[in-house]
């Protein structure tokens, strides 16, 4: 495919990904503990939510994004999706990158976020809270077993969640309705779950209403400062790597949905004000 190259093709970012919004969660920590860097995010709006998608329509997007942050310069591109990592990371790592490029690295967050999540349950039982394709995936029960065997992992899926999010309609009373049923629900697998995993980048911004319809004593945990930590130790272990990375502390911001309703809903996400440029992935 042959994309235009943009403003930072002399530069070497770090890519970041997601289906929308979610990933400027991660983004966030990330720059928090790497701010030197630099970085490059695009969130595929227009076709957001990945989460009810097919494993080949979740894998052809994202592939086709990898392969837009690499026509920009990235070595390294963060999957910061959960519903990408889960669908199309493995093929991704194992069939595309050695033909593209066997230089280059593209991770995820469900391998971090497996590696200590079981560090924080003192009942050995936890919930996934994810997207229909990352709990349909059974990817987090698998790795968490191969990190944490003792562990019990039970799962919801919440297909309203990201939508309420991408939409702005999260902290509306009718988002209530959606966050109380799955959580009573997840909760009703088990009265020993003490940890409750986000398993979607977007779903910190729901944080204070999960929390309002949850027991005493249960423990809520986000990925973004997960995925930062490991990042922080990734490059550290890979010196030749890290060394590629430009370091003028940039951040760009692309949307291939509209920049204004990006730009509108994306501070929250991040923090601060973020100005954002359209991509057309159908350009050549
Ligand atoms: N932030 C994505 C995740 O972590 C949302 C997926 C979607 O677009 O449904 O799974």
């Amino acid at each position: 495919m042959g994309f235009l190259f943009l403003d930072m093709k002399k530069t070497c970012p770090i890519g970041v990904f997601d289906s929308g919004y979610g990933g400027l969660t991660v983004l966030k920590e990330i720059v928090a503990k790497l701010p030197h860097y630099d970085y490059i995010y695009m969130g595929d709006n227009a076709r957001a939510p990945y989460g009810p998608r097919s494993f080949d329509t979740v894998y052809q997007y994202t592939l086709e994004c990898v392969e837009w942050f690499f026509a920009q310069g990235c070595e390294l591109v963060i999957l910061a999706c959960n519903t990408a990592s889960a669908k199309a990371l493995r093929n991704i790592q194992q069939k595309d990158l050695p033909l593209i490029d066997p230089d280059k690295r593209v991770l995820g967050v469900i391998r971090p976020t497996t590696e200590i999540i079981g560090r924080f349950s003192k009942s050995g039982e936890i919930g996934i809270l994810g997207t229909t394709g990352t709990v349909q995936s059974m990817s987090y029960p698998i790795e968490i077993a191969k990190f944490f065997p003792e562990c019990k992992v039970y799962q919801e899926s919440c297909p309203m969640w990201v939508p309420l999010v991408e939409n702005n309609e999260y902290q509306k009373p009718g988002a209530d309705y959606f966050i109380q049923e799955n959580i009573a629900h997840i909760m009703q697998a088990s009265e020993n779950i003490d940890t409750l995993l986000l398993a979607c980048t977007h779903y910190p911004l729901l944080l204070a209403k999960i929390k309002q319809f949850l027991p005493a004593g249960v423990t809520v945990v986000s990925q973004g400062e997960i995925v930062a930590n490991s990042l922080v130790e990734y490059l550290r272990k890979h010196a030749e790597l890290a060394e590629k990375i430009s370091q003028n502390g940039q951040i760009s911001f692309y949307t291939t949905d509209a920049v204004t309703d990006f730009d509108n809903h994306a501070g929250i996400f991040f923090g601060k004000a973020i100005a954002s440029l359209h991509l057309d992935l159908q350009a050549k």
